[in-house]
């Protein structure tokens, strides 16, 4: 078992991204509807939240629901956007108490109007909070969050706001979603899949990866511990040397 006490807080992952993976495999192994999964899925958001919170994590993104799930059937799509105003309504308390900001990123117009007015009205009301910030990924794609960016730029270059010269990796940045968070530095999956899944591809160059056969539902604490354990093994070379970074 790992200690919380094991876990060095100078070192922590500043921002940590997770594929939370499973829920129908898990609900399929118990006999039951993939929608349990997804609502069992919600328990291990908040211990997730919490544990990230306690300690000390700056920025937690979950890939809740990305533009491909459109594609699932119409009954999960809504069982997803119900469990996602459920969650939202109820756990108010909990980003409030633990100081948490939430925060979004993906194209959210396509969101049914209820879910997109919950969340705007959650994010509203934590935005002065400073402890962490909870970004939920929500119809989110990162080619999608590309395309938007490479036209928003496109645009201020027609319209002379910036020159094609100045273009660079802080330009993109900043036209990307997630233009207020940091890198990611650690990446988790679970269920025993080692696929990105159109992720945060340019937010991730030089994540570390931690693959887990734990499906999502049974992800607790000691999973996430064990990640970060991993992760502060990792030497992070950034494409120098070891002799380098010593
Ligand atoms: C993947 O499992 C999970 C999702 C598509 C959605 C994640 C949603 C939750 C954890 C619940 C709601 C979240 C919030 C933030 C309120 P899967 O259905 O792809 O599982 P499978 O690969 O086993 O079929």
């Amino acid at each position: 078992m790992i200690l919380e006490e094991q876990i060095n807080k100078d070192n922590l992952p500043k921002h940590l991204a997770i594929i939370m993976d499973g829920n129908g495999r898990w609900a399929k192994q118990q006999g039951m509807i993939r929608a349990f999964g997804h609502e069992k899925g919600t328990k291990s958001v908040r211990e997730t939240v919490e544990c990230c919170a306690k300690l000390g994590i700056e920025n937690l993104t979950l890939y809740a629901f990305s533009t491909e799930n459109w594609n699932r059937p119409k009954l999960e799509v809504d069982t997803l956007m119900n469990l996602l105003i459920k969650s939202l309504k109820k756990e108010l308390k909990t980003l409030q108490k633990n100081e948490i900001r939430l925060n979004s990123i993906g194209n959210l117009s396509l969101l049914p109007t209820s879910a997109h007015k919950e969340l705007l009205e959650v994010i509203n009301k934590t935005k002065e909070n400073k402890r962490m910030t909870l970004t939920l990924a929500l119809s989110y794609g990162s080619r999608e969050e590309l395309v938007s960016a490479i036209k928003t730029i496109c645009d201020k270059v027609k319209n002379n706001i910036i020159s094609p010269e100045s273009i660079d990796e802080t330009i993109i940045n900043q036209h990307l979603y997630t233009h207020n968070l940091p890198d990611v530095d650690l990446l988790i999956r679970t269920s025993g899949e080692h696929r990105i899944s159109n992720f945060l591809l340019w937010q991730i160059a030089y994540a570390e990866l931690f693959f887990t056969d734990v499906l999502w539902p049974d992800f607790r604490e000691q999973h996430l511990y064990e990640a970060i354990i991993s992760y502060q093994k990792r030497e992070r070379r950034f494409g120098k040397t070891s002799e380098q970074i010593k």
